[in-house]
């Protein structure tokens, strides 16, 4: 028997798992619709009148209100563990320091890095809860979670630590990242002696520990070479984990192409890619993941070449990127609003972008980012004249219900969520 009967949705908007082959971001839409759930899982969605005979009459239902009814979103990328806060340095680039500049002088990730890595486990999860219950209520129900401020083992063990604790807590899922940031102080002339740590102790006890599914690497001048970068990767690779790469954020560091000769499962940021970074990626199969609210925040980096990169063939998916130095949000609905607006994508490419190919850079495709037969429930109703509205409205987007696996875990049908 269903558990849950989904009624009154006045549209369902979703991408189809038919479509991830072409280009071209089509969307599927159906009017007057509902949903029908069992066991957590979509049964079928139609037509409201269509679907409403095969209901009995004690089945459990939610009325929709006459809302719009879409995946769950998906952010995978984030760095939401961390301690501390930094609007000094963002008050410091806006009088005129740059990114950059801060960190060499001893801020940046450092300054999150000395804030962090003595902090317990308990301490990191209490710090960092509400940035994944806001996540929530930004319509997000997957997270991707990355590690990467406590630089030495200790410290990242303790926040791939509270990322798990975190996942017992809240109701979203997280994929956890291995996330090897920037070289930590103590190491400062002993570059080769890190890396080695890092591929022959680091990597195999994040596996042989269940820490962390994927790993990912910060290849940029002033963090990793092409070269560490590729080393860490390939062991990475070789013990089981996805690899990933912040690549091009700040000049065309070699990473997109990295990633392209690695098959990593997405480069991420590539503010900085020419034509031939492009191609590679897209021969190889290497999803780009745009950043666009880091882009906002910063203020010094271009805008990622989205429209080049769809139209050469790229997989798009967009996240947050959710991390204290360069972009505090955790609103997808804000990023997509950055990447209509300076990356030019349109409203069926942004939410391609965060829910069915977000879902695919994580691997996780078969079972969630669309609304159809046999995927998992993780569903958001969003009171929302049509689609457009998502991106346009922006500052405050706050859908009226979230589900995941078919249940309630948000709920507020009142007219401040009414666009
Ligand atoms: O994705 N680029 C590297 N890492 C983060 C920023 C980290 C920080 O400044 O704390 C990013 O932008
Ligand atoms: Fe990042």
């Amino acid at each position: 028997m269903p558990d849950l009967f989904i009624h009154n949705i006045k549209q369902l908007i979703t991408p189809l798992q038919k479509h991830c082959s072409e280009l071209k971001r089509t969307l599927h839409s159906i009017d007057s619709a509902a949903i029908i759930i069992e066991n957590g899982v979509i049964k079928e969605i139609g037509k409201e009148s269509e679907l409403k005979p095969k209901i009995t009459a004690n089945c459990p239902t939610l009325d929709a209100k006459d809302t719009i009814a879409l995946p769950g979103l998906i952010d995978c990328h984030t760095h939401p563990v961390y301690v501390g806060n930094r609007a000094d340095e963002f008050h410091m680039r806006n009088a005129g320091k740059s990114y950059l500049e801060i960190a060499a002088a001893g801020g940046g990730i450092q300054a999150s890095a000395r804030n962090t890595r003595n902090a317990s486990v308990e301490q990191i999860v209490e710090e960092s809860l509400p940035r994944f219950q806001r996540s929530l209520r930004s319509g997000v129900t997957t997270i991707e979670g990355k590690s990467g401020y406590g630089l030495e083992w200790q410290g990242e063990v303790n926040l791939l630590s509270a990322l798990r604790v975190i996942n017992s807590i809240i109701p979203q899922r997280l994929e956890r990242t291995f996330l090897v940031h920037v070289l930590p102080e103590n190491y400062a002339d002993k570059r080769e002696l890190f890396c080695d740590e890092v591929i022959n102790e680091m990597i195999p006890q994040v596996v042989e520990r269940d820490l962390a599914t994927a790993a990912d690497i910060f290849c940029e001048t002033g963090a990793f070479t092409v070269d560490e970068s590729r080393r860490i990767l390939t062991a990475a690779k070789d013990n089981g984990l996805a690899i990933t790469i912040h690549s091009n954020q700040f000049g065309n560091s070699g990473g997109a192409l990295l990633a392209a000769e690695l098959g990593a499962r997405s480069a991420d940021h590539l503010e900085y890619l020419n034509d031939a970074e492009i191609k590679a990626m897209v021969e190889a199969g290497v999803a780009g993941v745009i950043l666009p609210a880091c882009v906002f925040f910063l203020n010094s980096i271009p805008y990622p070449p989205a429209r080049k990169m769809i139209e050469s063939g790229m997989r798009i998916a967009i996240a947050t990127d959710c991390n204290p130095g360069t972009s505090m949000t955790e609103s997808i609905p804000f990023s997509m609003t950055t990447a209509a607006i300076y990356c030019k994508m349109t409203p069926e490419e942004l939410l391609w972008a965060v829910t069915l190919d977000a879902a695919r850079v994580l691997g996780r495709d078969t079972q969630i980012g669309s609304l159809e037969a046999g995927k998992l429930a993780d569903i958001t109703l969003w009171n929302i004249p049509n689609l457009e509205t998502l991106s346009y409205h922006f500052g405050l987007m706050e859908p009226s219900s979230v589900l995941i696996d078919g249940k309630v875990m948000l709920s507020n049908f009142d007219e401040s969520r009414k666009y």
